[in-house]
C-alpha cells in the first residue's frame, strides 16, 4: 500500500510545490483504487510564537473525550489534577492548588479507579480523586482488541504528537468519514472508509455524529465543532506546557533586546572620542 502527497492529482514532483502552496490533498492507492482528501487547516489558537490554548474549546473538548472517546481511548499520561494546572482547562486563579478546584475535584469523582484496600488488600472501586490518573478503559490489551473487533484503541495522551501532520491530522480523521468511499473499493468487515487513515480504512467506526453531547456552554455540537474542540483538549494534553514555554521564550527575547541596546549605547560611549 503506497501513501504519496499529490497537489490537485498532478504528478508526484509536485508534491513540494502542494505543500508549499499549503493545498494539501492527500492520494491512496487503496488496492487498485485511488482516492483524493483535500486537507483542512483550522486556525489553531495555539500555533505561533504567542499562540495559547483557548480554554473554552479546551474545556468543550474534555467532555467531548468524557462523554465520547473514553469509552474506548485512554489517556493514562494526564492526572485529573493537571486539568486544574496553570495553562490546563480548568485553571482557576482562586485555586491555585488544582488538588481544592471544585471542578478537578468534581471531574475526578466522575471517574470509577481501581485499587487495593489497604487494610484487607482485596481489589476495590473507588471514586478518583485529583491525584489520580485517567484510569486505563480495558484491563488489559487483549480486552481492548476483544472489545473493538481485534483492533486496539491507543491511549490519546500524547497522539498530537505523536502522527504527523499533529493536531490537522487529528481534527481531519474525525471529520473525513463523510468522504465518499471510492465505489469499487472494498473494506474488511469490522472497518470504516476514512481517506486520512493509512490505506483508507480505520477500525474505529465514525465516533462523531451531530448533537451526540449537549455542549455544557450551549455551543452547537456540530461534528466539525466536536472534532475542532477535542483536538484542542488533546493538543494541550500533549504539551500541557507549552504556554509556559512560549512565556520563558518571550521574555528572553526582551531581556536580550534590552541588553543589544544596553550594549550598543555603552559601545558607542567608549569609542566616543576616538578618531577614525
Ligand atoms: C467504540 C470505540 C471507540 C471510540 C468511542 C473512539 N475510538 Fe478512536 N479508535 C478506536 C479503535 C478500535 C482504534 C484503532 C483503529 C485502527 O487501528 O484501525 C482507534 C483509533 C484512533 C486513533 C488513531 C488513528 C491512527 O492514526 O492510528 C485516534 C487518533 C482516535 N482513535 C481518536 C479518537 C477520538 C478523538 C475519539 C473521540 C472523539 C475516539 N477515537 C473515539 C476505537 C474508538
Amino acid at each position: 500500500m503506497m501513501l504519496r502527497l499529490v497537489k490537485n492529482k498532478v504528478a508526484p514532483a509536485a508534491a513540494l510545490v502542494g505543500m508549499i502552496a499549503g493545498g494539501l490533498t492527500i492520494s491512496h492507492a487503496a488496492g487498485s483504487y485511488d482516492f483524493d482528501y483535500e486537507m483542512k487547516y483550522p486556525h489553531w489558537h495555539f500555533e505561533g510564537p504567542f499562540g495559547t490554548y483557548d480554554r473554552a474549546a479546551m474545556q468543550r473538548g474534555y467532555q467531548i473525550y468524557r462523554e465520547v472517546c473514553a469509552a474506548c481511548h485512554g489517556l493514562e499520561h494526564v492526572s485529573f489534577r493537571h486539568l486544574g494546572d496553570k495553562g490546563g482547562p480548568y485553571y482557576d486563579e482562586n485555586y491555585p492548588d488544582p488538588n481544592s478546584n471544585p471542578y478537578v475535584k468534581a471531574f475526578a469523582a466522575d471517574w470509577l479507579i481501581q485499587d487495593i484496600d489497604s487494610e484487607t488488600g482485596d481489589t476495590i472501586e473507588r471514586q478518583g480523586t485529583p491525584a489520580d490518573k485517567f484510569p486505563p478503559i480495558y484491563p488489559n490489551d487483549a480486552a481492548a482488541a476483544g472489545s473493538n473487533g481485534g483492533a486496539i484503541p491507543p491511549d490519546l495522551s500524547v497522539m498530537v504528537s505523536a502522527r504527523g501532520g499533529g493536531a490537522d491530522y487529528l481534527y481531519n480523521l474525525l471529520i473525513a468519514y463523510d468522504e465518499p468511499k471510492p465505489e469499487k473499493m472494498v473494506i474488511s468487515p469490522g472497518t470504516y472508509f476514512n481517506p486520512v487513515m493509512d490505506g483508507g480504512a480505520i477500525a474505529m467506526a465514525a465516533p462523531l455524529i451531530d448533537d451526540i453531547v449537549e455542549y455544557a456552554d450551549g455551543t452547537p455540537a456540530t461534528v466539525d465543532q466536536m472534532a475542532a474542540d477535542v483536538t484542542e483538549f488533546l493538543a494541550w494534553t500533549a504539551d500541557p506546557k507549552m504556554e509556559a514555554r512560549k512565556n520563558t521564550g518571550l521574555m528572553t527575547m526582551i531581556y536580550l533586546t534590552i541588553l543589544a541596546v544596553l550594549m550598543w549605547f555603552s559601545y558607542r560611549r567608549v569609542w566616543r572620542n576616538v578618531e577614525h
